[in-house]
């Protein structure tokens, strides 16, 4: 992979892609042909002659390659160029109504493919009802961003869904209509333009694997109708599912068993890869394809800037296999991109992978996802803070972190989902460690089953016939401000305080986007009330999507002085400086990341740099004071003198270097 910094290369932005010279002037007679029907596209649409011009030349760059990448998943069937000339079409029309507003970005982003390599963009996630109530409300809460500090703004699905459970807003039945208790589809495009003008940037999610069971399509195959049925993995009998089965694991265990549910009214088994409810699209079928490339424009148009593309892993099946992270997988999120590179630039899209490190990072490259969320990070991240040790992680980031040029890591320490010990079983081994015995002890630490644990966890998805768990949590509980409120320690209180900031120092520094799940910055605990609502109790991911407080800010301003409130204050304005004091490091911007070898077992230690800048991280995981030698600083550093941007601490290179217990530097010369 080449180094990050400079440009993309041509091969790179064109993809390492080698188009065949037979299947290269098919794809050009093909677009020969289909040149009328555009032309046709145009005039109906009233496009004048600069906007054709502007798609033309895309169209002539991406073209071989999207029609490669469709011609191995469709070629074979007998409709293909039918389909194609539809792809094209929908393509052009999503161009020709794209609002002026958005294409302005489309062609700033197009000189500018790093916009989110920034040190200036900060991310937060959140849920729209349980945040604001709804979206009319949520304008009001731009103010509340700018003063944190962030720049992009994930809200959780918000499109209308199925009654009772919905899985967080992930069992979509329209992708055209907001869930009317949040507001409407022209609250959103309002949202998206007032948080554009505050240079903030919307990501929404682009659930692709699956719709809810009250999806007009489900609906339609339930009423028995042979199109739509082809839109689903809709089985007579087990005999096909059974054959499945074999080789498929259970994202979803304590919900349900296996991959397949029973629909009575149909008599039939569907695929569903995650809730009952939650049947998943066959796109094996170039229909299905073309029908969510629709959906995928018209949520691009209402002024989305990053698509978070849902559930990647999942979405091509084959026999025999674990019908997670395909080839085909890839050449369909890759066309989706090319697609996307044509008629909507400037959309950037986000990968959801939570699978193995080794395939997590296969979806990124300016030609599939530009950006991803890092969990293997993430995941050791929590692992080092429970052994206080940070040699697994150092041994992952040693190999791991570098991605391609216009690519970049999303970093986070909690979403709304629950955490899974991805780590690389091979980089545990070298270090001696057994991956499942690891991964039972760090299950037993964070649910507070480990003597001497801070961490106040509950299981997600036990599996009790594989031993296999997840786990769910705030940052706060997990870190240890439950335990330590609960027993009133005040000792305990400053550790679990010192334990975020430091988790969110790393992510602020590592190199990519760090993302915070609203809520961190208030510490706010786990919500055990999740249980009283019926539709939320089966999942204990609820416990870490808490109700967003709005009376915790009038404490900012000296307000309350209860012990909740000063602890609650001293996060908030810490947090909020770490991120100001980042915006102000331009060698905190990319991804080029060097490790140092720190010589301390319980000490991370990284530098970063941009141009002549350089901004040495030292990240002490352990209570008790850790000591570096100066030697370390003056070589990796180049200085004699350093200042912690963060504590405004001055450090001789001269002297041993002092760390207190879970303190994070940020050092630069001086
Ligand atoms: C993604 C979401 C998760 C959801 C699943 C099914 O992984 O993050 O919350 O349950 O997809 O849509
Ligand atoms: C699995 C899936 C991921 C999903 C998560 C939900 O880890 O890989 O896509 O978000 O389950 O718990």
């Amino acid at each position: 992979m080449p180094a990050s910094g400079v440009g993309p290369s041509a091969a790179e932005r064109n993809g390492s892609f080698h188009v065949p010279s037979q299947l290269r002037m098919e794809a050009e007679l093909s677009l020969r042909r289909l040149m009328p029907r555009l032309t046709e596209c145009w005039d109906e649409c009233g496009v004048d002659e600069p906007l054709r011009h502007e798609f033309q030349t895309r169209l002539d760059t991406y073209w071989g390659e999207l029609f490669v990448l469709l011609y191995d998943l469709y070629g074979s069937r007998y409709d293909f160029f039918y389909h194609l000339e539809q792809i094209l079409l929908t393509a052009a029309r999503a161009w020709a109504n794209r609002p002026e507003s958005l294409r302005e970005i489309d062609r700033h982003r197009i000189n500018e493919p790093e916009w989110f390599s920034s040190e200036r963009v900060i991310g937060g996630a959140l849920y729209v009802d349980l945040f604001s109530e709804n979206l009319g409300r949520l304008t009001e809460s731009i103010d509340y961003f700018k003063e944190l500090g962030l720049t992009y703004v994930h809200l959780m699905p918000l499109f209308a869904v199925r009654p009772g459970d919905n899985d967080g807003g992930y069992a979509i039945s329209n992708y055209r209509s907001v869930d009317p208790r949040l507001g409407t589809i022209d609250d959103l495009r309002n949202l998206a333009s007032k948080l554009r003008e505050s240079g903030i940037s919307l990501v929404l999610d682009f659930v692709f694997n699956h719709t809810s069971d009250d999806h007009e399509w489900a609906q339609r195959a339930q009423a028995g109708e042979w199109e739509y049925q082809q839109y689903y993995y809709i089985f007579p009998n087990r005999d096909l599912p059974d054959q499945y089965e074999r080789t498929l694991r259970e994202i979803f265990p304590t919900v349900r068993r296996g991959n397949f549910t029973w629909h009575d009214a149909m008599q039939q088994w569907v695929w569903t890869t995650f809730n009952s409810f939650q049947w998943d699209l066959n796109y094996h079928n170039p229909s299905v394809f073309r029908a969510m490339l629709e959906e995928m424009f018209f949520i691009a148009d209402t002024g989305v800037d990053i698509l978070r593309l849902d559930a990647v892993a999942f979405i091509w099946k084959r026999m025999g296999t674990s019908c997670e992270n395909l080839p085909e997988a890839h050449k369909l999120i890759q066309a989706f991109n090319r697609l996307a590179r044509i008629a909507t630039p400037g959309l950037v899209f986000k990968s959801e992978a939570i699978v193995h490190p080794d395939e997590v990072v296969k979806y990124i490259s300016p030609n599939e996802c530009q950006i991803s969320y890092n969990p293997t990070l993430m995941a050791l991240l929590w692992e080092s803070l429970a052994t206080r040790k940070v040699d697994l992680l150092v041994r992952s980031l040693s190999h791991r972190h570098r991605l391609p040029t216009c690519t970049a890591w999303v970093n986070y320490l909690r979403c709304h989902d629950d955490i899974g010990w991805t780590f690389d079983d091979a980089d545990a081994a070298a270090l001696g460690i057994n991956a499942y015995d690891h991964r039972q002890f760090l299950n037993r630490f964070y649910t507070g089953q480990f003597e001497g644990s801070f961490a106040r966890g509950i299981p997600f998805q036990e599996n009790l016939e594989t031993g296999d768990m997840r786990i769910a949590g705030t940052l706060a509980s997990l870190a240890g401000l439950e335990k330590a409120i609960e027993e009133n320690c005040e000792v305990e209180k400053e550790l679990a305080i010192k334990r975020m900031l430091l988790l969110q120092g790393v992510t602020l520094s590592i190199g990519g986007i760090p993302l915070i799940y609203l809520g961190e910055e208030w510490a706010m605990l786990n919500d055990y009330d999740f249980i009283k609502d019926p539709a939320k109790a089966g999942d204990t991911r609820w416990v870490h999507r808490p109700k967003m407080r709005w009376e915790f800010l009038a404490e900012l301003d000296g307000g309350s002085e209860s012990q909740e409130g000063s602890i609650r204050k001293e996060v908030f304005q810490s947090l909020r400086r770490m991120i100001a004091v980042r915006k102000s490091l331009p060698p905190l911007a990319g991804q080029s990341m060097d490790l140092i070898a720190t010589g301390n077992s319980n000490v991370l230690g990284f530098v970063r740099f941009h141009e002549s800048h350089r901004l040495i991280v030292l990240a002490n995981f352990c209570e008790r004071q850790q000591s570096i030698s100066g030697n370390v600083l003056r070589t990796a550093g180049l200085g004699r003198f350093f200042e912690d941007a963060i504590s405004s601490i001055t450090y001789p290179t001269s002297e041993a270097i002092s760390l207190e217990p879970y303190q994070i530097a940020w050092l630069r010369r001086v």
